[in-house]
């Protein structure tokens, strides 16, 4: 079985062919950083424009390079929400005119599930990613906990109640001058930092709850860059603050995963895992700081690989595959979703 996965819910313009078998045949990726720099953070305009400009070469670059012919696709998947409007509906019109025109099924896929189900592509045959297990989702646009029950079932435990976690990583790049996208920025300038030189508060830390909160630390980045002295600053001080904005928010992760990891054994005594899947979860130190946490309660962690953690088609195209073996298709009435919350019972 061949999936045709197409993902244009932010700035990336991407498609991938994933089979049934777990084989990523191809992933073709065209960013659009070089045209959103100059504004320092994406444009949803700029953005949608060039998703129509890009998307079928993309597409074709994704067939050919899996050395099949479009008659070989089973199915077609498109990121149907959330994410910037303008990007979702060229993704999920390609899609469709493609699965009309093929007579083959069309998916309408939610990016935090193709975020949340990738583990179980990268993860093999074996039974490692095996429902259910607890997710960490630390995206540019999301930061939650969950328990993945299955596919189409999932179960919120706690939310940002502001800015996600990779917003305040891009605005904290952004604040020191180092540019867009800022989440790989930070990590690299945090490497040379000293992450106890800056008294950064860790919101909602201790509180007996899985929420988080990122805007006061936010916020508290920029005081701090404003109590240093006039001028350019230097280096060290770029580094300091990375650092120590990073380990704030690790801080904070480490707690509300150890409170998630409680509430995921109380319901379910043996088995599970703990996986970590979005951008944020690129971050090296992030991840390292779970690892720990997992090892220490005994839970088994899972990620997939810094390449499927950010936006990409094979995550969209193995969701695919997960809901047409579900029997889970859509019909061209399908309508794009800018909001579209993973567990429809949470608030
Ligand atoms: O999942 P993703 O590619 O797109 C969304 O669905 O939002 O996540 C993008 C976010 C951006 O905010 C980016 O700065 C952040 O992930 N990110 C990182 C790292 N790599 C990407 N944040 C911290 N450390 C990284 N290494
Ligand atoms: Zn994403």
């Amino acid at each position: 079985m061949n999936v045709l996965g197409i993902e244009t819910s932010c700035d990336e313009t991407a498609a991938a062919v994933v089979t049934d078998g777990r084989e990523i045949l191809a992933n073709e990726i065209w960013s659009q950083v070089e045209e959103h720099r100059p504004f320092g953070g994406v444009v949803p305009e700029v953005a949608a424009r060039s998703h129509v400009v890009g998307v079928d070469a993309v597409i074709e670059r994704a067939v050919e390079t899996a050395g099949i012919r479009f008659s070989d696709l089973d199915a077609v998947a498109a990121t149907g929400g959330p994410g910037l409007i303008g990007g979702v509906l060229v993704g999920v019109m390609t899609a469709k005119a493609m699965a009309s025109a093929l007579h083959i099924p069309f998916i309408g896929v939610n990016h935090l599930e193709a975020h949340a189900l990738t583990v179980r592509l990268t993860e093999g045959e074996t039974e490692a990613a095996a429902f259910p297990y607890l997710l960490l989702l630390v995206s540019g646009g999301h930061c939650q906990l969950l328990i993945v029950e299955g596919v189409d079932r999932y179960r919120r435990l706690g939310t940002t109640i502001d800015d996600a976690l990779g917003e305040a990583f891009d605005k904290t790049a952004k604040m020191l001058g180092l540019g867009y996208p800022g989440g790989p920025r930070v990590e690299e300038a945090a490497r040379r930092g000293d992450p106890s030189r800056f008294k950064l508060p860790r919101p909602l830390l201790g509180r007996d709850n899985c929420d988080f909160s990122f805007s006061g630390l936010k916020t508290k980045v920029r005081q701090t860059i404003e109590s240093l002295p006039a001028g350019p600053l230097g280096d060290d001080d770029v580094a300091d603050i990375c650092a120590s904005f990073q380990k704030a928010a690790t801080d904070v992760l480490v707690d509300k995963c150890a409170r998630a990891i409680d509430v995921f054994k109380n319901r379910f005594e043996t088995g599970g895992a703990m996986v970590v899947a979005g951008g944020v979860s690129a971050n090296m130190q992030i991840r390292d700081s779970i690892i720990e946490l997992a090892q220490s309660t005994g839970m088994r962690f899972l990620a997939p690989p810094v390449a499927l953690c950010t936006d990409n088609g094979a995550m969209v195209a193995w969701a695919g595959v997960e809901r047409l073996k579900a029997g889970m298709t859509d019909g061209a009435d399908f309508r794009p979703r800018p909001r579209w919350p993973l567990d429809p019972d949470a608030a």
